[in-house]
């Protein structure tokens, strides 16, 4: 089967980054992806809605049922049958497509009324035509719950302290580890709990840690309010070997040396964290790790394999590098 993900546009790599570490930890092996603009179609046997149920930075999975020219669509819109109500959607995700979706629809959807009821309201099947560099004939079977995350928000949270990412880009950095359900993911910069409550929700095993005893504390009232269990304590990241003896994926967003407590230097945190991160990590698995200047990578890559890097710009002053290590 082939699956269609409209990708979402927070970043040009970061949701096809996610997607494809999504694929590989449900299916256990590296996908086959077809990238199109802000589409990428992916070959695999996995439930649309268990992917969809995962992923962040998406908006839609859909089906595809043909690819080409439009005329060769209209061909097998043509022959389709699907047993039940219809509604048609066209979108443009290319700038070079001069099509207009309106008549797109329309021509589609007077195709396919010859065999099916059309309802715009409550269809059985939304048909998707989607026009990137290629057109797509496709079928709906999963629209991602973006909202949740809005859900999650650290202003939304019963502990809250203005350090936390928003739930979409932990929920980024949890999947980018391509953690599995059962899994150990440590957090070692916990704060609130941003990342443990993606970790949790996704099916792994939590655990966290902070050097502040009340962001512990504000941990666990935040992971008790979306009931997620997790092992949480106090420590300094130096002393983590003390604590923890192997994990299946850290994903951590550390200080960025602006204004939270580090005990140290930012580069001397950074580098002993990779080390520590390299002993205590499965050897073969990843970390996901967002590091705030372009030089702190070289740090890592004393210790493990750089898999990927991409800048996300917050704002002048603040850019967050997103970093996949394998250990
Ligand atoms: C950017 S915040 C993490 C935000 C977190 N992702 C959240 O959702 O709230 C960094 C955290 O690192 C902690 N921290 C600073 N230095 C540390 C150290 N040496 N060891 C462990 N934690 C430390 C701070 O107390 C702070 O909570």
């Amino acid at each position: 089967m082939k699956l269609l993900f409209e990708l979402s546009g927070e970043h040009p790599d970061l949701p096809l980054l996610e997607l494809r570490s999504v694929v590989e930890a449900l299916s256990g092996g590296a996908p086959s992806v077809t990238r199109d603009s802000s589409l990428a179609v992916v070959e695999t046997q996995l439930d649309p809605s268990k992917i969809g149920e995962r992923i962040a930075l998406c908006h839609r999975v859909c089906e595809v049922l043909a690819s080409g020219s439009l005329g060769s669509l209209a061909d097998v819109a043509g022959g389709l049958d699907f047993g039940g109500s219809v509604a048609v959607r066209c979108r443009k995700v290319s700038r070079s497509r001069e099509e207009r979706c309106s008549e797109v629809e329309r021509r589609f959807g007077d195709i396919l009324a010859g065999s099916h009821p059309i309802d715009l309201v409550d269809p059985s099947r939304l048909v998707r035509i989607i026009l990137g560099e290629e057109s797509y004939l496709t079928v709906q079977r999963h629209e991602v719950d973006r909202r949740s995350f809005e859900k999650r928000k650290v202003a939304l949270r019963p502990f809250f302290y203005p350090i936390s990412l928003h739930p979409k880009f932990a929920r980024l950095l949890v999947n980018m580890t391509g953690v599995g359900r059962g899994e150990t993911l440590l957090d070692p910069f916990c704060g609130t709990g941003g990342v443990l409550i993606e970790a949790g929700l996704v099916g792994a095993v939590p655990v966290g840690s902070d050097l502040r005893e009340d962001m512990v504390d504000g941990c666990k009232v935040n992971l008790a309010r979306f009931d997620v269990e997790a092992s949480l304590f106090q420590a300094d990241v130096r002393e983590l070997r003390e604590h923890v003896q192997r994990v299946d994926a850290i994903a951590t967003d550390p200080p960025y040396g602006r204004s939270t407590t580090l005990g140290g230097d930012i580069s001397s945190l950074y580098s002993t964290s990779f080390e520590v991160f390299s002993d205590i990590l499965a050897k073969g698995r990843s970390l996901s790790i967002i590091v705030p200047r372009e030089e702190l990578i070289a740090l890592g890559k004393e210790h493990m394999d750089l898999e990927a890097s991409h800048p996300l710009r917050v704002h002048r002053s603040l850019t967050r590098h997103f970093c996949l290590f394998r250990n």
